[in-house]
């Protein structure tokens, strides 16, 4: 299967003054082509570290001295390997900090639409000054501007035999939404696809008001001036200097694609299942409740279609209700938006729910990934073992707790790092990391009670 996503090696070690943190001890993973990849593990061991190494956003004191990430075929963190590998003992914070932001100017253009991420705090990630819609719209507007000029100008090219025809391939074929997109793209309505089918896919109308709406899609007139500006905007796929740069024309262009990109960001909410929004659009962030607010967050990371989003801990700021339709709406997006997804949670109840496959990671390295139900029905690591029998039921069984800390990261134990707490821990666990031995059809385990290589 293809690989949405490589990470292969990659080390961490954050610099402070009271020593080096290392956060990352040689991650390996394959995010495959639409599955859900669940990452788990104690708090500390690396989970949020590992999703801002691959986003490129790390702290200027973090040193990466090895390791690859992978995606679209473009290699992500060379800048920074060279750097730290040249720099070893003498790694410095400001030299570090300029060579992230070249890294940050060469992954800008991935970000957002290849790669995005939902941090583990949503709270902080929404301006508490601007609307949500301009929030949603912002993100389409400085990634992805021809996008909304194509969705705009798709609206005044359909004529309505186009519109009939593709209400026809919806009746005959209702899943083939390929078909869809092929007819627009083939007669110039490239931005009417997605239109076309979010009306479709809506479960609040019935079908006959469905093809009302979407006949009623086209038609729509617009002044030469901005058709010409649009044009441009589709063609070249960004927004020309002349038009940022001269104050009227850049003023307009704003207006028409911030439009735009409020009527996106209303579809977009609708798919993640807030009822109204068209008034939501207008509301700012304290307006909403947590669970909204998460939800906008989500709306913001998937306004791009990105090929690869990372949730960090999504759950964990709202209570168990909300938990429950936030999990439910990521089981339904994920049908619909063709996005392969990591979901990093400390909680392996919230992990079972939506995830292909999970990874347990311990003190900066995965010490076991396979698909969801043997990793949780069969546990091969002692550490796996040991997080499962933590987790609560509902037939009261008993909770065993979780014996022992995470380790210092700053003198991580030699060997395998889970040594020191584990119940099986042999000689030579003290001694050499344990390498990944596969079991089964789909499961890895770094253990020595699986073998030696
Ligand atoms: N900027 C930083 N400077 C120093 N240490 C850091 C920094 N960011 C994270 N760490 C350390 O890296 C380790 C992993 O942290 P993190 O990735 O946040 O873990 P998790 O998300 O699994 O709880 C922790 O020991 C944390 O203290
Ligand atoms: S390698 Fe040894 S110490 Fe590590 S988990 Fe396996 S048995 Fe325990
Ligand atoms: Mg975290």
């Amino acid at each position: 299967m293809a690989a949405a996503l490589t990470v292969r090696d990659v080390e961490v070690h954050f610099h402070t003054r009271r020593g080096v943190y290392k956060a990352l001890n040689g991650v390996d993973l394959t995010l495959r082509s639409g599955e859900v990849l669940g990452i788990a593990g104690e708090s500390g061991c690396g989970k949020t570290t590992l999703g801002l190494t691959v986003m490129g956003l790390l702290a200027r004191n973090a040193a990466v001295p090895n390791g690859e990430v992978v995606v679209d075929n473009i290699e992500l963190l060379g800048l920074l390997t060279s750097y730290a590998l040249e720099a070893g003992e003498n790694f410095d914070p400001r030299k570090n900090d300029r060579i992230l932001r070249r890294t940050n100017k060469a992954l800008a253009a991935l970000r957002g639409v290849k790669l995005s991420m939902v941090f583990q705090e949503p709270m902080t990630s929404l301006n508490p000054v601007l609307q949500i819609g301009f929030q949603v719209a912002e993100s389409i507007y400085f990634h992805n501007p021809a996008l909304l000029a194509s969705r705009a100008l798709a609206r005044t090219r359909a004529t309505p035999a186009d519109l009939r025809e593709m209400v026809q391939l919806l009746r005959q074929a209702p899943g083939e939404e390929d078909a869809i997109a092929a007819y627009a793209k083939e007669h110039g309505l490239a931005g009417m696809a997605e239109q076309v089918l979010f009306v479709w896919r809506r479960g609040d109308i019935h079908t006959a008001k469905k093809e009302k709406m979407i006949l009623s899609l086209g038609g729509e007139e617009l002044s030469i001036i901005p058709r010409k500006v649009l044009e441009t905007i589709e063609r070249t796929g960004d927004i020309p200097l002349v038009y940022r740069r001269a104050p009227i024309v850049s003023k307009v262009v704003r207006r028409i694609l911030f439009k735009e990109g409020y009527r996106k960001a209303e579809e977009l909410l609708t798919t993640l299942g807030i009822p109204r929004p068209e008034r939501v659009v207008r509301m700012y962030p304290h307006e909403l409740s947590g669970g909204m607010r998460q939800r906008v967050v989500i709306a913001i990371a998937l306004a791009n279609n990105p090929g690869v989003v990372i949730l960090d801990e999504p759950t964990s700021a709202v209570d168990v209700t909300v938990q429950a339709q936030i999990l439910e709406m990521i089981k339904k997006i994920r049908e619909e938006v063709r996005s392969s997804f990591v979901f990093i949670s400390h909680d392996l109840s919230v992990l079972a729910q939506v995830c292909d496959r999970i990874a347990i990671m311990y003190a900066g390295k995965i010490v076991e990934i396979g698909p969801t139900s043997a990793v949780l029905n069969e546990p091969l690591h002692p550490y796996t073992q040991m997080l499962i029998s933590a987790v609560p039921t509902l037939e009261g069984k008993e909770v065993a707790g979780i014996v022992g800390e995470i380790p210092d990261m700053r003198a991580i134990p030699t060997g395998c790092a889970f040594h020191p707490r584990c119940p099986h821990v042999m000689e030579k666990c003290k001694l050499k990391v344990p390498p990944d031995i596969s079991q089964g059809a789909d499961q890895v385990v770094a253990c020595y009670l699986y073998g030696d290589a």
